[in-house]
């Protein structure tokens, strides 16, 4: 956990250094408006388009219904809520009767969002909302489903919003999140380090001009929890049948859990 309190002010690593809450959150804020705009292209490229499976993955997981209320947590530019609609179209032969809310701090993600769902034909089901996940705008027991792809290592106040992940599911509701993880198979570690620490922050430099965003997103894994301690965060906010899968050699980890 790398959450520090100190008498005056709670800390957290951005990356590797140690900062506290408020330059967090206004770092975090810049690095997505900053690479929003080539963030898909950078996310085809650093991960050879696997991001593209994990995310199905993490979508098959769901149990859909026609009136389920989903809401897509850190949702950037979109790809969680519309692989959603998709995959209830081709599987089940439905459409979702609810919109997906998709929220995100960064209006920057939210434009290219809300400008895709406008391509792919979706714009009307979609309710898009400009918010941190640490103080969510929504009565209590809103959702029955909560997703976050990529988004729980860059949430500054983790504990606050795991609380508010609880307080705004409905009984029976079921929370997944996709996320790196710190602990990779040892056979693969010495690979993956040089080219995440090394190679991303150069991709980084050369095709989204931002060598700092990326060498973030890189040491943000790191400082990220092992899906064991993430696994008490979810049970100390009140979530239950709390499970990880492990996918491609520990790269990224897939978090089940459940509000009873
Ligand atoms: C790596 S992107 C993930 C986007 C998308 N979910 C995906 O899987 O491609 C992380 C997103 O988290 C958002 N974010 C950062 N801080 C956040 C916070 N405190 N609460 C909610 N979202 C946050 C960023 O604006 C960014 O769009």
């Amino acid at each position: 956990m790398n959450v520090i309190k100190n008498s005056t002010k709670q800390r957290k690593n951005f990356g590797f250094e140690e900062v506290d809450f408020n330059e967090h959150k206004n770092r975090v804020r810049s690095v997505f408006e900053s690479v929003a705009s080539r963030y898909d292209k950078m996310n085809d490229l650093m991960s050879f388009g696997l991001h593209r499976l994990w995310k199905r993955r993490l979508v098959s997981q769901l149990n859909p219904k026609a009136d389920m209320r989903i809401i897509d947590i850190a949702t950037g530019t979109g790809d969680i809520a519309f692989l959603l609609k998709d995959w209830l179209k081709n599987t089940r032969n439905q459409e979702f009767h609810q919109p997906i809310t998709m929220c995100d701090p960064s209006t920057e993600m939210l434009k290219i969002a809300n400008n895709r769902a406008i391509d792919l034909g979706h714009l009307c089901d979609l309710n898009f909302v400009a918010t941190s996940a640490e103080a969510l705008p929504f009565r209590n027991h809103s959702f029955d489903a909560i997703t976050i792809s990529f988004g729980m290592r860059n949430i500054t106040d983790r504990r606050s919003a795991m609380k508010e992940f609880h307080r705004i599911m409905d009984f029976g509701g079921h929370f997944l999140c996709l996320e790196f993880s710190p602990v990779v198979l040892p056979i693969l570690k010495p690979f993956y380090d040089a080219y995440s620490l090394k190679f991303i922050p150069v991709m980084g430099k050369y095709i989204a001009d931002d060598p700092g965003a990326y060498r973030y997103l890189a040491e943000s894994i790191r400082e990220f929890p092992c899906p064991e301690d993430l696994a008490a965060e979810l049970s100390d906010a009140g979530f239950s049948n709390i499970r990880s899968q492990s996918i491609n050699g520990g790269i990224v980890a897939i978090h089940s859990a459940w509000r009873i």
